[in-house]
């Protein structure tokens, strides 16, 4: 399966930290910030995987992650003029996906939990779209998605401010090779971006949005805030140094992947 982990954005909510320097590229903890998706990319079995950066970034990705051969796995990149928003990442991916689904992580995304490596090697060959939901006391800040009964999707809204549910949308997708023509008919929402949402929307309208609301106990936190940053920080040293493993770690990773196939 193909990865797009999408890197880029102006990191405006983190600044003077990301005035020079990436938010991906930020520490968390003992590691980059980009370490923890491209783990999660390598626990769902992703072979090939895609890095998208500003401009100005490049450089420092391709010397900080190389084309991936150490893993083995190929790493190739990309680069995103202007944040105009994550539903250009399928449109900037377009040639290396070559009419292939993928899973798209957010750089600033952060999930552990057992059993999830699992769970998304499961959804290697999606049809349609695949997302997860999240039970969160502020859903404010995010995607928010309201199921029925059923867990059938029912409606989504980006960042509402009276939220028609308590799941957030993580930044973790799963997409069939539709997601192109679909993000190349978007139109920017009211503040001015392509919203993944608005293309989720779609899949939804079509009848082909599946959606797995994620157990109790697995972490996820995105990293694009201060409070956030040193919350995974601290979560990703209590856990190693209490268990004695390696989180966020692409070479683990991938030695645990080989052992499980
Ligand atoms: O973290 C999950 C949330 O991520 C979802 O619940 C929301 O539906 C989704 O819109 C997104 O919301 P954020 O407000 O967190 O998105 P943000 O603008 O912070 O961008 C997320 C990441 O993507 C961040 O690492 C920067 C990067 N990015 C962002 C934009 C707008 C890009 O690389 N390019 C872009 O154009």
């Amino acid at each position: 399966m193909k990865g797009v982990i999408l890197a880029g954005g102006s990191g405006t909510r983190l600044h003077p930290l990301t005035k020079v320097i990436s938010k991906q590229l930020l520490p968390v903890y003992d590691k980059p910030m980009i370490y923890y998706p491209l783990t999660t990319l390598i626990l769902a079995g992703v072979q090939e995987v895609l890095v998208i950066t500003r401009p100005e970034d490049a450089q420092s990705f391709k010397a900080l992650l190389g084309d991936g051969s150490d893993l083995g796995i190929a790493i190739s990149y990309a680069e995103q003029e202007k944040p105009v928003g994550l539903a250009q990442a399928p449109l900037i991916a377009e040639s290396f996906l070559n009419g292939e689904g993928f899973c798209l992580i957010l750089g600033d995304n952060f999930l552990y939990g057992s059993g999830l490596g699992r769970k998304l090697q499961n959804l290697d060959a999606v049809q349609g779209a695949t997302i997860f939901a999240y039970r969160v006391s502020d859903p404010t800040a995010y995607g928010v998605i309201e199921l029925d009964s059923v867990g059938r999707p029912v409606s989504i809204e980006e960042k509402p401010k009276v939220p028609k549910s308590d799941l957030a949308i993580p930044g973790l997708y799963f997409f069939d090779k539709d997601i192109v023509e679909i993000c190349r008919n978007l139109k920017p929402s009211p503040r001015g971006e392509l919203e993944i949402t608005d293309a989720i929307k779609e899949y939804m309208a079509q009848g082909k949005l599946s959606v797995e609301v994620l157990p109790l106990g697995t972490a996820w936190l995105d990293m694009g805030s201060f409070e956030s940053l040193l919350e995974a920080g601290e979560f990703v040293h209590i856990v190693q140094s209490r268990q004695g493993i390696l989180i966020g770690d692409p070479i683990t990773a991938m030695r645990a992947r080989n052992k499980s196939s």
